[in-house]
């Protein structure tokens, strides 16, 4: 009996051992097959009783069935840890369908893109082509072709970011003007955006670059009324129809008549004053510069080969981020290129 109690003794502990060990379900089936099957140890074991005189046989089998009790429990206890640790390397590697999705970062055209395209889509439906050119030009382009000679003081309105004696960075899209009358006979009817370079100190209305976008209408028979209805009709696409538009008298070498387009100052509302101080978007006058206009010299029509007894037509320019001002309430030009994620998605 002392013999069988060390034989099942060893069993559990190598039993055990071996319960420990097992890596998966596969293994601890195994394990039970080897240990608890027909024909597994403890049946081996059991046949050993025969040869026990018959007084012992019943503590035999007692202990027998107890020690096979405690392996299966043991098997149960294993089998459930197995289990266990299955679903949390299953739930770590699956998807739960149900958890609460991140929502993807979706970008949007910038405010000034936005208002490049609805210009040219405007002037688009009314029959004009869009067009594009250099932003590095000969002063020809940028001034001289323009009726505006080396020595001419307006030339130090266009303060210029030289790249060498004769080509600069274009102060202004106007050079469009020229290289489409050189390359088309009229009549002519573009829209042309860019980006245009100043060296003018930043505040609430400059920026060093920024955006303009030229109209330019040749045919027979133009004249100041189809600029003033075109330009009109554009300030009302983008900004509806409460924002004010006026033309006030001004000058440019390039066009006769010239007139400044001004609206109503965003910032004050007109009135001219924020707070106590005057406004510092309009510097108190309630009008903001949109863009300069007016009818194409006949000096600049004779530069590019067109007869001014002939063809008349009129041009504009246009600060786009100027226009971003009123179109959207924006009290300040430098928040369009300041890329605050906050005020951009506002205008998204
Ligand atoms: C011109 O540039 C002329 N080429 C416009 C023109 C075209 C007149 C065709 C007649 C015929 P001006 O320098 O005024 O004009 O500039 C036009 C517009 O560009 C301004 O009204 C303003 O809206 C914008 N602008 C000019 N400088 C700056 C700047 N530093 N920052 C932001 N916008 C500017």
């Amino acid at each position: 009996m002392t013999e069988l109690a060390e034989i099942i003794s060893d069993l559990q502990r190598r039993f055990a051992a071996d319960a420990d060990a097992a890596d998966g379900e596969h293994s601890l089936e195994n394990l039970r097959i080897e240990y608890l099957g027909r024909n597994g140890e403890v049946t081996k074991i059991r046949r050993t009783i025969g040869t026990l005189p018959a007084e012992q046989r019943p503590e035999a089998g007692k202990a027998i069935n107890d020690a096979v009790a405690a392996m299966e429990a043991r098997l149960d206890a294993v089998h459930a840890v197995l289990q266990s640790h299955a679903l949390e390397e299953e739930l770590a590697t699956s998807i739960d369908v149900t958890f609460p999705a991140e929502m993807p970062q979706v970008g949007s055209i910038h405010p000034v893109r936005r208002i490049i395209e609805q210009t040219c889509d405007y002037f688009m439906r009314h029959g004009f082509a869009v067009v594009v050119g250099p932003e590095a030009e000969p002063d020809y382009y940028n001034f001289d072709a323009l009726n505006i000679p080396s020595d001419h003081p307006a030339r130090e309105g266009f303060d210029s970011f030289w790249l060498s004696d004769t080509v600069l960075l274009r102060p202004h899209t106007s050079p469009l003007q020229i290289r489409t009358m050189q390359q088309h006979k009229p009549p002519i009817a573009i829209v042309a955006p860019g980006k245009c370079f100043r060296r003018d100190a930043v505040d609430a209305r400059h920026l060093f670059q920024f955006h303009q976008v030229e109209g330019l209408l040749v045919a027979e028979g133009i004249h100041f009324g189809h600029l003033k209805g075109m330009l009109t009709g554009l300030c009302r696409e983008l900004f509806g129809a409460e924002q004010s538009v006026r033309f006030r008298p001004s000058y440019f070498p390039f066009t006769e008549p010239s007139a400044e387009v001004d609206t109503t100052c965003p910032k004050c509302k007109g009135t001219g004053a924020a707070a106590a101080a005057p406004c510092n978007m309009c510097g108190g006058s309630g009008w903001i510069e949109l863009g300069g206009a007016g009818m194409v010299h006949p000096n600049v029509l004779r530069e590019v080969g067109y007869d001014p007894e002939v063809y008349s037509g009129w041009a504009f320019g246009s600060g786009v981020e100027r226009l971003g001002l009123p179109r959207y309430q924006v009290d300040d030009i430098r928040r369009f290129i300041n890329s605050d994620p906050d005020f951009l998605e506002q205008l998204s």
